[in-house]
């Protein structure tokens, strides 16, 4: 990998990362296609990184198809991609972490615990070993993104991380590899996510009520957030965003959506 980053910077291309864990679907196109405009040399990255999963049956359901994969990558004009398997990524006990206090605490890092200390430390790993000048990143992933904005800035990354809005299916339903593991019966359940969070948009209350209603969804958490901090917003003045995650099944799906409140 070095290498190949080593000679497109010769050619002095600009680098453009996009780190994924695969089973590709159109919200990841949308951070290549991104990265594609706007550097010279593209780099997709594939791993199913398991110090991240809080759930052993949650990463070993998590899809996997990396020729399909490499496809999609190769269609899009990616110029390289690295997949590298555990041992190549962990050869040895794990030592060092990366924690990024305050806005990790909350929503998907008290529902899944380390969760964020996967991500930060997988993420802070592969930004060493791909050198790039832009970094790419879902807002579907909204808690992620402003972790690893702070990782950014807090340790001198030389990298600019841009974020990228997320894409949905017609029907609202955000794109997400976990999207594949839902039963047809649950597939059309799951736009009501992108419904209550659109509901929540004019009342807090109202998303909360159309969520309730549906029996075969959990609600797990559905908040209004400081968009920096993630800190519960005490009252609704200034932009808010609005998280869930809610259980379909044994499946868990997340959201948000950013409210700008006059
Ligand atoms: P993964 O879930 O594969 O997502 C990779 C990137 O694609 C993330 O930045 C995510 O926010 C973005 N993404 C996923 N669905 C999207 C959608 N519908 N619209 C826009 N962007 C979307 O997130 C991870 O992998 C991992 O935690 C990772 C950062 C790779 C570290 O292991």
């Amino acid at each position: 990998m070095r290498e190949h980053v080593a000679s497109a910077r010769t050619h002095r291309l600009t680098i453009g990362l996009v780190p994924t864990m695969g089973a590709l679907h159109e919200g990841h196109g949308a951070l290549l296609r991104r990265a594609r405009e706007e550097t010279g040399y593209v780099v997709a990255t594939i791993f199913v990184n398991p110090t991240q999963f809080d759930r052993p049956d949650d990463f070993q359901k998590y899809p996997r198809d990396i020729d399909a994969d490499l496809a999609f990558c190769e269609r899009l004009g990616v110029d390289a991609a690295f997949a590298p398997d555990a041992k190549e990524m962990y050869p040895g006990e794990i030592m060092t972490s990366v924690d990024v206090t305050g806005v990790s605490a909350r929503l998907e890092g008290e529902f899944r615990p380390g969760h964020f200390r996967g991500v930060a430390t997988v993420v802070a790993k592969l930004f060493n070993i791909i050198p790039a000048d832009r970094a790419y990143f879902g807002e579907k992933d909204a808690q992620q993104l402003a972790v690893i904005q702070k990782m950014a800035v807090d340790l001198n990354f030389p990298v600019t991380i841009v974020p990228v809005p997320t894409v949905r299916e017609p029907d609202g339903l955000a794109m997400s590899s976990r999207n594949q593991r839902l039963t047809p019966e649950q597939r059309r359940i799951a736009p009501v996510i992108y419904k209550a969070l659109c509901a929540a948009e004019r009342s807090i209350q109202a998303g909360l009520e159309l969520l309730s209603v549906v029996p075969e969804i959990q609600v797990e958490y559905f908040e209004a957030v400081d968009p920096t901090t993630f800190e519960p917003v005490e009252k609704m003045a200034g932009p808010v965003r609005i998280v869930t995650a809610v259980r379909l099944g044994d499946v868990r799906l997340i959201d948000n959506l950013l409210v700008s409140i006059r």
